[in-house]
């Protein structure tokens, strides 16, 4: 198992190892996996290409690593715990040795269908065993997988699996959410109608058994695939730094990108990150409610937990449904120790009020967590009292989809958590804010923007097909640093709070979404001749989705013309996409160059009409006004 951070004294001289000696202290932290064939150097990178590559040389299996190396003492142990979205229906438990098991059938049959090492299998499933099952069979087989999340449409599903070139999609028939059930499969034959010309076969998962379309050539059931398998496969023997997954996240250019995980460094990672930020001890049981459609998922619901032969539990449902006592009941139903959720979810249900978390023993909780956006003053101190009970310590964690894992969150019982700030790099993180210069800001009590300045195991290796994209979006701002993008500040004690996205990325409900993603989209409505979309603060979301549209044509059809590009915007991006206020315009403020102020326009989608600054060196200054006295 990776180093336990035992106390601050340990957590500091662990930072002090892993500054001056780095390959010893990974070598510390990876030699406990099962290697096929050990690696023969811990590291080389350079940044400027970039070319990082961890455990070199090593064979091993992250799926071998998950399951195959506890089933000799601990096959019986659970490892997966399904709870479904009515909580009147049976729950489902896995022990290690029926989800190895489950994941061998699998294994078997995506190789019997032709799958093999290096496919790309896009899945487009809701919360359900399967999705669980079936990542962990790519990984065995050494397929890459890719996990779109349930709630984008056709188009960004098309978009995605062209651009992996995935040869299966597997999905589900219906995604049961809450009162809604989402037609998934009909999703995925919209997708196959507009591209995914790569794809031979859609694997179904029968989640309702309500009716779907069919297409005998291309359809197949994956219980029927499933038939007859052997309950042993074999594990592909991995090179450490073959890919493992493809994750697509937004950035604030074109289209979505896909961050590319590798077998050797994400394992090592997630595992020693997942124990130590979550003080997991054999026999906790450990809930993370993220969808396994966002990194969150991948990390911390299923390869952090399993290589750590944690208790997983994962949840089909939402935390409005029945009512907004579900997370608590689930709590108390399984005695849970570890909670780890999003801001977005904690307002949501600070919003119903207490009467939903009363009552429910809460007693099991021992770390609660944090993740995907800044967690606000009030809503920290609402999950401290109400459900950590001032008991459970709060860990804010700080991470992205190209970090693979938790990079700043404080340590339970080692380093102190204080309201907003995910506080300090864990040991073996070299986090550094810089200013726009790319000069570094070493004294506390400033702000900058937020770096990384030395690999780590679980760092992005490149974006799916244009490794020059990964260059220019993270390794082209500072000379010989990863830029995350975000902006942050320290305390007097150099406890880091991280502020928010300083691009056109856009984070609604712990998502992130490109500006410029919803401006195609949106441009793409015939009356639209120009758009603008920046994030404003929003008290359940954290940030919303405010649109300025120029449009031709009558202003009586402005409601009509809204309705309809909401309805681009989900028919292209998906619902998590739509614009909250949409306000129609009659130009956009620019500079001289052409180029749009959004600056200006997030000022005043953000009502700080007294922030504005000097306007006066702009193309059109007077259309400020103009648009400020409009503001939605
Ligand atoms: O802006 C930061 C914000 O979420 C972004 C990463 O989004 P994504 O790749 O979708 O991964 C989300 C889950 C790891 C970051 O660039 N973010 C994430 N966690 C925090 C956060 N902002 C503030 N505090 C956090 N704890």
């Amino acid at each position: 198992m990776p180093t336990r951070i035992k106390n601050l004294e340990h957590y500091q001289a662990l930072c002090k190892k892993a500054i001056d000696d780095p390959t010893s202290f990974w070598d510390e932290q990876a030699k406990s996996f099962h290697w096929f064939e050990p690696y023969t150097e811990v590291l080389q990178w350079e940044f400027d290409t970039p070319d990082v590559k961890w455990f070199i040389e090593g064979k091993t299996n992250i799926c071998y690593n998950c399951l195959d190396v506890h089933l000799e003492d601990h096959g019986d142990d659970t490892a997966l715990i399904w709870e479904p979205n009515d909580p009147t229906e049976a729950f489902k438990k896995f022990s290690y040795d029926e989800l190895h098991k489950a994941v061998c059938k699998t294994a078997n049959a995506l190789k019997a269908m032709d799958i093999s090492k290096g496919d790309r299998v896009v899945f487009y499933m809701p919360m359900v065993p399967e999705l669980a099952i079936g990542i962990l069979a790519c990984a065995r087989i050494g397929a890459i997988h890719s996990v779109v999340f349930a709630g984008f449409s056709a188009q960004a599903l098309a978009d995605r699996v062209d651009d992996a070139q995935a040869k299966m999609i597997i999905c589900s028939d219906y995604n049961e959410r809450g009162e809604k059930s989402i037609p998934v499969k009909a999703i995925v034959d919209e997708a196959m109608d507009i591209s995914c010309n790569s794809v031979s076969h859609v694997l179904v998962h029968k989640n309702t058994g309500n009716p779907i379309n069919w297409s005998d050539d291309v359809d197949k059931w994956w219980h029927e695939k499933m038939d007859n398998m052997p309950t042993e496969c074999p594990v592909e023997i991995m090179d450490s730094e073959d890919p493992l997954f493809i994750l697509y996240t937004s950035g604030s250019t074109g289209k979505p990108k896909g961050v590319v995980h590798t077998h050797g460094g994400y394992m090592v990672y997630t595992a020693y990150s997942f124990q130590n930020v979550f003080q997991y001890e054999p026999g906790d049981i450990y809930w993370c409610t993220a969808d396994i459609g966002w990194i969150t998922g991948h990390s911390y619901i299923v390869y952090g937990p399993l290589l750590s032969r944690a208790t997983t539990i994962m949840f089909e449902g939402v935390p409005s449904y029945p009512d907004a006592s579900r997370f608590w009941n689930i709590v108390e139903k399984y005695k849970v120790n570890q909670f780890y959720t999003a801001p977005t979810a904690i307002r949501a249900l600070m919003a119903c009020g207490d009467e939903w978390t009363e009552g429910h023993d809460l007693t099991s909780l021992k770390v609660i967590g944090s993740v995907g956006e800044p967690i606000n003053e009030e809503a920290w101190h609402w999950y401290n009292e109400k459900i950590g009970c001032f008991k459970a310590p709060i860990v804010d964690t700080w991470w992205q989809t190209e970090t693979g894992g938790i990079m700043i969150s404080s340590i339970p019982g080692v380093t102190d958590c204080k309201p907003t700030y995910a506080a300090y790099p864990l040991p073996g993180v070299q986090a550094v804010l810089v200013d726009p210069s790319g000069e570094e800001i070493r004294e506390y009590n400033s702000e900058g923007l937020l770096c990384i300045s030395f690999p780590w195991p679980s760092m992005i290796r490149t974006t799916y097909g244009d490794h020059e994209r990964c260059k220019q979006v993270y390794f082209s701002a500072f000379e010989g640093k990863y830029f995350t993008g975000d902006g942050a500040r320290t305390d007097s004690e150099g406890r880091i709070r991280v502020i928010g996205r300083v691009d056109d990325v856009i984070n609604v409900s712990g998502h992130r979404i490109g500006t410029a993603e919803v401006e195609n989209a949106i441009n793409a409505h015939p009356r639209v001749i120009e758009s603008a979309v920046v994030g404003y603060p929003h008290e359940i979301k954290g940030q919303g989705i405010y649109a300025y549209l120029i449009c031709s044509g009558d202003s009586e059809l402005d409601d009509t013309v809204r309705n309809e590009v909401i309805e681009v915007v989900r028919r292209e991006i998906g619902p998590i996409a739509k614009p909250d206020k949409i306000q129609f315009v009659p130009a956009l403020p620019k500079t001289r160059s052409g180029k749009i102020m959004r600056r200006i326009l997030r000022k005043i989608a953000a009502k700080e009409f007294d922030q504005l600054g000097d306007v006066s060196t702009l193309l059109n200054p007077q259309i400020v006004a103009v648009i400020k006295e409009n503001a939605l």
